[in-house]
């Protein structure tokens, strides 16, 4: 490939007067922003150890009241973006949020979409657009663009969640705004219930409103992981036993922007996941998993959280020759492929 002139090839005069006019030469940066082949990365393989970090999430609950902090978060982020850009990858941002019995964070919606995966604890709730959705290990549960959500705890022991949110890109496009509301009215609970049964959802027919944008808000970890069962169990041979989560109405993805998945990985598995074009997180709900990406190998126990590049090929292993793992999965396919660029290299 042809080397192409730098900047400071150019008379420091002549660089004067293009930045005077506001003007840029781009030949000196062509390369960097349409590199040769594989796009430049910051993203690096990150893996964030639970065990590590709890105790200092619990630090946070003594030294911050929730009235100080509003949402109690320690952001996951990753170096090669720079800390304080807290950020994973470019379009995910991952936070572990801890709620101490009694506390409440109070109702507000933003443009960024959100899900939070619930860690540890039980007696919390998270209220979403008048749905009260009761927190356990390992649920799923959305707060999509523009639809009020809050959060509760009438338990006894702390609850911690992984909030993850397409916060960095939403913000990059300068569409990252929220606001503050007043408690919600509980309207409804456990709505997931009406998509318990395979192949039959609401019928729209005799009745007069329209399909709610995002008909399910709480995808239970129980129903999740006997699906992964039955799958392994139905379909032996089948390559990866994995579920995606869903709008049950039309089967699109549950978001717009990030894509949510679950994966049980069978005892003494090696699963060889492709490169593709979206950056990947893994969070481990049960069992034990090694992740290799590059040159890392990353040894999951139950909560660790790590992160891959895109355009990376990725290796699960269950350590375990006895027993099943799950891994819960966030990445960046559904922006990829509304954008056109998804891509995955043999
Ligand atoms: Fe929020």
């Amino acid at each position: 490939m042809q080397e192409l002139g730098r900047l400071d090839d150019l008379p420091l005069a002549y660089r004067e007067s293009l930045g005077a006019q506001n003007l840029v030469p781009l030949w000196p940066s062509l390369r960097s922003v349409l590199p040769p082949g594989t796009p430049a990365r910051r993203t690096q393989p990150v893996m964030w150890s639970y065990e590590a970090l709890r105790p200092l999430l619990m630090q946070a609950g003594e030294l911050t009241p929730i009235e100080k902090a509003e949402r109690r978060v320690l952001v996951l982020a990753n170096p090669g973006h720079g800390l304080e850009k807290m950020q994973a990858s470019a379009a995910i941002y991952l936070g572990m949020q801890l709620l101490l019995p009694g506390e409440w964070a109070p109702s507000h919606k933003h443009t960024p979409n959100a899900v939070r995966m619930i860690v540890e604890g039980e007696g919390a709730y998270t209220t979403v657009d008048g749905e009260k959705c009761p927190m356990s290990r390992g649920d799923l549960i959305l707060t999509p663009t523009g639809l009020w959500h809050e959060h509760g705890h009438d338990g006894k022991e702390p609850v911690v969640w992984l909030d993850v949110l397409d916060l960095p890109l939403v913000y990059y496009t300068e569409t990252s705004y929220a606001v503050e509301g007043k408690e919600q009215d509980v309207t409804a609970t456990r709505l997931e219930r009406n998509y318990a049964r395979g192949g039959v959802v609401p019928s729209p027919v005799f009745s007069r409103g329209s399909a709610r944008r995002y008909p399910m808000l709480r995808y239970p970890w129980a129903d999740a992981r006997a699906a992964l069962l039955s799958l392994a169990e139905s379909q032996p041979d089948v390559e990866a036993v994995q579920v995606a989560y869903v709008n049950p109405e039309n089967g699109s993805d549950c978001q717009n922007i990030l894509g949510f998945s679950a994966l049980m990985l069978r005892p003494g598995e090696t699963l060889n996941l492709p490169a593709r074009s979206p950056a990947m997180v893994f969070h481990l709900i049960e069992g034990g998993a090694e992740v290799a990406i590059e040159a890392n190998r990353f040894a999951l126990s139950p909560a660790d959280t790590c992160c891959a590049p895109g355009y990376t090929p990725v290796t699960l292993k269950n350590r375990s020759a006895s027993e099943p793992a799950f891994v819960f999965v966030a990445d960046e396919s559904p922006l990829h492929k509304k954008l056109g660029v998804y891509e995955v290299r043999a």
